[in-house]
């Protein structure tokens, strides 16, 4: 029985979100029946992709309340996470919800407590998790084949996403009033999530900041990360004007291989690329499209669909966890730990000292 979900929040991201229901459809997984946004423009892009819904609304705790959306997609901008999530816990209802949680930390803790306290299963939007480049790097140092972690650096670069930048962006995200931070928060939370992923839990944190575009939120932010396995990496985001790129780069060195991995915003993309230098022989070019098809054929995914968006993804992993009655993965206490490196970073930027978790 396909679960039947709604999505509150028709905006630039809900276009992935939308091509992804639309192939679980195809796979009889999942099946869209409800949209939620104050702009009816939105609402109708989600369709066009997505197909026609039975149900549209103007306010998301609408659409939570209707007894035929059996799950809820929170994609409304950050700073109405916590009042969206709050009416899904107290409607009971499964909750797969974009990152950020929210703009500020202290909301964070508390939408991670209000979802505990309802136990409502809930799944976050760090969509890298399922990138079968980093599912690989994730293999290689779970099984240390290559001996133990040691360093990593992870670049993270990509165009300024609000409207004086990349038109046809809205402006939300270069207000810390309405996003809470910039490049590191809203998207390099990415990283941040995928740091504790590969490196396990992280003790300290320091970082510097800039605001060369001139907003109130960072658009370039550098981190010195310290995990409590001994290992450390650095992390540099940037927010630009270089249109249409979205890239990330992860070098990890252990004992015994270097590995650099290069991802962008979906699967199968021009600048996907991984190399593995072991300790003796030439450097390997890892066939990425093989080790994808490989990847999904061990997933039960479709092979001939020409790319994926990841979302496609991590909306099916949703789906049969709650098929299965599993908790879904990455969940909230995953984002808290993504949300305080950030936080760290953030109070270490502005008091120039580095920062413990332990002291968040
Ligand atoms: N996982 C990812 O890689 C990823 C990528 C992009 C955005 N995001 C996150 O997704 C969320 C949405 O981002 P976006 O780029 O789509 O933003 P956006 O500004 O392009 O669109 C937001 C949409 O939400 C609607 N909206 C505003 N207030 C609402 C409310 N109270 N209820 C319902 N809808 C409301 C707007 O009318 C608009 O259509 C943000 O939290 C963002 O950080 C995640």
């Amino acid at each position: 029985m396909a679960l039947s979900v709604g999505i509150i929040g028709c905006g630039s991201i809900s276009r992935a979100h939308a091509v992804s229901l639309r192939l679980l459809g195809d796979d009889g997984l999942v099946r869209l029946v409800a949209l939620a946004d104050p702009d009816p423009a939105g609402i109708e892009r989600v369709e066009q992709i997505a197909g026609p819904v039975a149900r549209r609304y103007t306010d998301g705790r609408d659409l939570i309340a209707d007894p035929d959306v059996e799950a809820v997609l929170v994609i409304a901008p950050t700073k109405h996470h916590r009042e969206l999530i709050a009416a899904v816990a107290e409607a009971g209802k499964p909750c797969f919800t974009e990152k950020p949680l929210a703009p500020t930390f202290p909301v964070v803790t508390e939408i991670v407590d209000l979802v505990e306290r309802a136990g409502i299963p809930t799944q976050v939007g760090f969509q890298s998790r399922f990138h079968p480049i980093l599912r690989f790097l994730h293999g290689v140092v779970a099984d240390a084949r290559y001996g133990r972690p040691m360093g990593y650096v992870i670049r993270d670069d990509q165009f300024w996403p609000t409207t004086d930048v990349m038109e046809g962006h809205t402006a939300w995200r270069s207000s810390a009033a309405e996003a809470g931070g910039g490049a590191l928060l809203e998207h390099s939370i990415h990283s941040c999530d995928i740091a504790c992923w590969l490196f396990g839990p992280v003790t300290r944190v320091y970082a510097r900041t800039r605001h060369v575009f001139g907003y109130d939120v960072e658009d370039t932010a550098a981190l010195t990360i310290e995990h409590a396995n001994g290992v450390v990496g650095t992390l540099l985001t940037i927010f630009n004007g270089v249109i249409d790129r979205e890239e990330r780069r992860i070098e990890v060195f252990l004992e015994q291989a270097a590995i650099e991995a290069t991802t962008d915003f979906v699967v199968g993309a021009p600048e996907d690329s991984l190399l593995v230098k072991e300790r003796s022989g030439p450097a390997e070019r890892i066939d990425t499209q093989a080790l994808c098809r490989e990847s999904f054929v061990r997933d039960g995914v479709d092979v001939d669909r020409p790319f994926y968006v990841y979302q496609y993804l991590a909306h099916r992993a949703f789906a049969r966890s709650l098929a299965a009655g599993t908790p879904p993965s990455p969940g909230v206490r995953d984002a808290l730990a993504a949300h305080q490196l950030v936080e760290a970073a953030y109070r270490s930027a502005r008091t120039g000292v580095p920062v413990a978790i332990a002291d968040l």
